[in-house]
């Protein structure tokens, strides 16, 4: 098993169409403890108690320092350590550059840029103190290519700052055996997705990517597990495509 005896904090976990909760599925396959956070309204203990015994479901808001800290103190205190972060939680918004007001742009940065930065600081202090870690951070297509089907421009600028915080945070913590990388997702079938597109646009979407098909939950948490595990151990600052090739670059 790849995680075996580890312990991981997954961000925006809670949804069960989610990449974040596949991730969860698959790191508790290999042998993690796993500590889901989410918002209230989805029901991150329901989550858990999914992934079987010995699972930890915690309350949590990516956008607010304490509730970052208290989450963090929460599993450390239930498990001991933490050795794996991925920070996941973001949310989307389909409107163009003229239409974001500055609320939008708060409410987006917010939760994918201010919240990968605030649960990285509850957890960075565990993995110093340990003396390993590994921190991965959901991106997006939509950073690289300045727009991916339905994020605002304000999406692709919150999930780039993710990928220039994830690098720096790579280059800071790199001597203190903490690797820190980027997962960019193309279009995968989830929550944000669902219902937006039509069979038709889904066909035709398809067919500009060289795997012919839109993505899985499944096939961005396994990019999760190998770069959380010892299988990754010389990777750090990377950015990992999970796109079916919609992006080659
Ligand atoms: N689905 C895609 O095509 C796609 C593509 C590229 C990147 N992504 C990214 O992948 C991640 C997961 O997306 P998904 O498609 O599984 O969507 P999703 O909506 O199923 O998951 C997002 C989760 O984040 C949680 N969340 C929202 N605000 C939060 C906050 N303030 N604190 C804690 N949790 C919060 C939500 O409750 C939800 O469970 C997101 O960062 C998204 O931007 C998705």
């Amino acid at each position: 098993m790849l995680l075996k005896d580890k312990v991981a904090i997954i961000t925006g976990g809670a949804g069960i169409n989610g990449l974040g909760f596949a991730t969860a599925r698959q790191m508790a396959a290999q042998g993690a403890r796993v500590a889901i956070l989410d918002l209230e309204r989805a029901d991150p203990a329901g989550a858990a108690a999914r992934l079987g015994e010995g699972h930890l479901g915690l309350v949590a808001d990516v956008t607010d320092k304490a509730s970052c800290e208290a989450a963090a103190a929460a599993v450390l205190k239930a498990f001991g350590r933490i050795d794996a972060l991925v920070n996941n939680a973001g949310i989307t918004q389909p409107v163009k550059t003229l239409e974001i007001s500055g609320a939008d742009y708060d409410r987006i940065l917010d939760v994918s840029l201010r919240g990968t930065l605030y649960m990285s600081q509850a957890a960075l202090p565990a993995m110093r103190a340990q003396g390993s870690g590994a921190i991965v951070c959901i991106s997006s297509v939509s950073a690289q290519r300045g727009g991916g089907i339905f994020g605002g421009p304000h999406y692709s600028a919150a999930k780039a700052g993710v990928l220039g915080l994830a690098r720096a945070m790579a280059r800071e913590f790199g001597t203190e055996g903490i690797r820190i990388n980027c997962v960019t997702p193309g279009l995968i079938e989830t929550d944000i997705t669902q219902g937006k597109l039509t069979p038709e646009r889904k066909l035709e979407i398809s067919q500009t990517i060289p795997l012919a098909r839109l993505g899985r939950a499944d096939d961005v948490a396994g990019a999760c597990v190998f770069l959380a595990s010892d299988l990754a151990a010389y990777c750090t600052g990377v950015t990992l495509d999970v796109n079916g090739g919609m992006l080659i670059h």
